[in-house]
């Protein structure tokens, strides 16, 4: 129970105590109640989950006077995808998160697939005053009927707006604002303000390419340009793209970002999450990248983006913590799936390489109970067991230098998540075979590769996050990350550290640190 549950409790003790004999059996459920609450099995702790049923994409991502608002695909009547709304939820440190009502239901136009959210301060759109502008959601109706009777144009962007900081929202009478000739995927509007050339600029994915659209006022959209028919990655649809400059780490020099998730095709199966570093002059993005990139290597990070308007202008990405490939039959009971933690975008440059670093937001330490650290220090072909309880909710970091070593997870089970490090290949893997409840799905268990080619000379970071039913791991603050789902049938609750060379390997300032719940 964190501190604000266990004063919750108190505050109603007190009045509850103070009110007549007959109320006492209120007072029991309540505090029942309260202390059962985000308790089931394989309840995420400290990740964002909806209260109930089933969720995926995060969308509408925008953060407005003092408070980052987080919608996401939402089917309010089942545990598996249905008729989409959008859900919401708010927070005020992108740690600990309320709970709100439907934000959008679906309408004659379709259901409310994934898109995004704007302060629009100018009020170019006209929904609000200069003095209360609107936040305007731009989204994707699905009709169902139209893709039931083989039509190939059911998907339509609409918006809608909120003059209450997103407690309600209008959807605009002209809706849809983007039609479709015939375009079977055309989806998941993201849109910002492109302050250089005074235009909303929108990416949209349309199958196997991006397609960049204008607008002066919201309402009224012309296309601009189209990229990637022949670039990336192609195993799957394109999805949930993402267009956003970023300055290189170091430098004032500023490149842009493309994201663009894909399903299938991803580098370990099912759905993945591709960037693409390259240039926008206010009308076409474009790219010297020949190689595919991978924002995460991990099978559980999908249809992520980035926060619009954030305060400090920093790039914050949420993805959605599963794969398409499963998502619908994992073990948990009254909810389904989970958001990764939020995680702060940085671009670097190594070499003439470019790559995006992403590494849990800096909030987050507020909620990580930091123990003492210790050096592991382990001659050749030998290994160190170090139990700790809870560790399902538990922070590991360590600095190392070591070529090739072994993290293994395990519990009284036998059951066991392992993470190796094989330098000599260059690679790193996450092995989730034998990691407890696997066969729901014949695609889940198995090992997940990771190449680890340009990790730094020397001592780097390695470090997990741990929860209930996920683990995230970030080598060198971001450079690699793997993202991952594990459904234990008992709490892990060793660490054994392996080394697999021949020399003595050193792990310094090992920490295992419990991670507060936020429920
Ligand atoms: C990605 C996605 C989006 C779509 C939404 C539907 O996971 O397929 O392309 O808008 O989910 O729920």
């Amino acid at each position: 129970m964190n501190t604000r549950n266990v004063l919750t409790t108190i505050f109603l003790l007190l009045i509850l105590v103070s009110c007549k004999e007959k109320k006492k059996e209120q007072t029991v459920i309540t505090e029942t109640t309260m202390s059962d609450y985000y308790t089931e099995p394989y309840r995420p702790q400290f990740h964002f989950s909806p209260e109930e049923k089933w969720m995926n994409d995060p969308n509408g991502m925008v953060y407005h006077k003092g408070i980052y608002h987080l919608f996401y695909q939402y089917y309010p009547e089942d545990i598996v995808w249905g008729p989409m709304h959008w859900g919401h939820a708010t927070s005020k440190d992108l740690v600990h998160w309320e709970h709100k009502p439907i934000a959008l239901y679906p309408d004659e136009h379709g259901l409310i697939f994934s898109g995004s959210a704007v302060v629009d301060f100018a009020n170019t759109s006209g929904f609000g005053t200069a003095e209360n502008p609107p936040l305007v959601a731009i989204f994707t109706y699905h009709l169902m009927d139209g893709e039931t009777t083989g039509r190939k144009d059911f998907q339509t962007q609409g918006i809608a707006y909120s003059l209450d900081n997103g407690d309600t929202w209008t959807k605009f009478e002209g809706n849809p604002v983007i039609g479709n000739d015939g375009m079977k995927d055309f989806r998941d509007p993201k849109v910002f303000w492109d302050n250089k050339n005074q235009q909303w600029v929108m990416s949209l994915v349309a199958g196997d390419h991006l397609q960049i659209w204008g607008s002066g006022d919201l309402r009224e959209w012309s296309k601009l340009s189209e990229f990637g028919k022949d670039k990336g990655a192609h195993g799957g649809v394109w999805e949930c793209p993402d267009l956003f400059p970023l300055k290189i780490e170091g430098s004032e020099e500023q490149k842009w970002v493309l994201l663009i998730s894909i399903n299938p095709g991803a580098p370990n199966g099912g759905s993945g999450t591709q960037y693409f570093i390259g240039d926008f002059d206010g009308e076409k993005f474009t790219t010297e990248q020949t190689e595919n990139k991978w924002l995460d290597w991990g099978t559980d990070n999908y249809a992520g983006v980035i926060y619009n308007n954030e305060p400090n202008n920093d790039k914050i990405f949420i993805g959605w913590m599963s794969n398409w490939e499963y998502a619908r039959d994992t073990p948990t009971s009254t909810w389904r799936s989970a958001m990764t933690v939020p995680r702060k975008l940085t671009l670097h440059k190594i070499g003439d390489d470019f790559n995006l670093f992403n590494y849990p937001v800096k909030n987050l330490e507020s909620i990580i109970d930091k123990k003492n650290k210790k050096e592991i220090a382990l001659v050749g072909g030998t290994s160190e067991v170090i139990p700790f309880d809870g560790l399902n909710q538990a922070e590991v970091k360590f600095h190392t230098s070591a070529e090739n070593f072994q993290l293994k997870l395990s519990n009284n089970l036998d059951e066991a998540v392992l993470l190796t490090m094989f330098g000599a290949e260059q690679q790193f893997f996450l092995d989730r075979t034998n990691s407890g409840k696997v066969d729901f799905q014949e695609d889940f268990a198995g090992v997940q590769i990771m190449p680890v080619a340009q990790l730094p000379e020397g001592e780097y970071e390695v470090r997990l996050l741990i929860d209930n039913s996920s683990i995230e791991i970030f080598i060198n603050e971001g450079q690699y990350v793997m993202t991952t789902q594990l459904f234990p049938n008992e709490e892990y609750s060793d660490i054994t550290v392996v080394n697999l060379g021949d020399s003595e390997i050193s792990l310094k300032d090992f920490q295992i640190s419990e991670i507060e719940r936020i429920w």
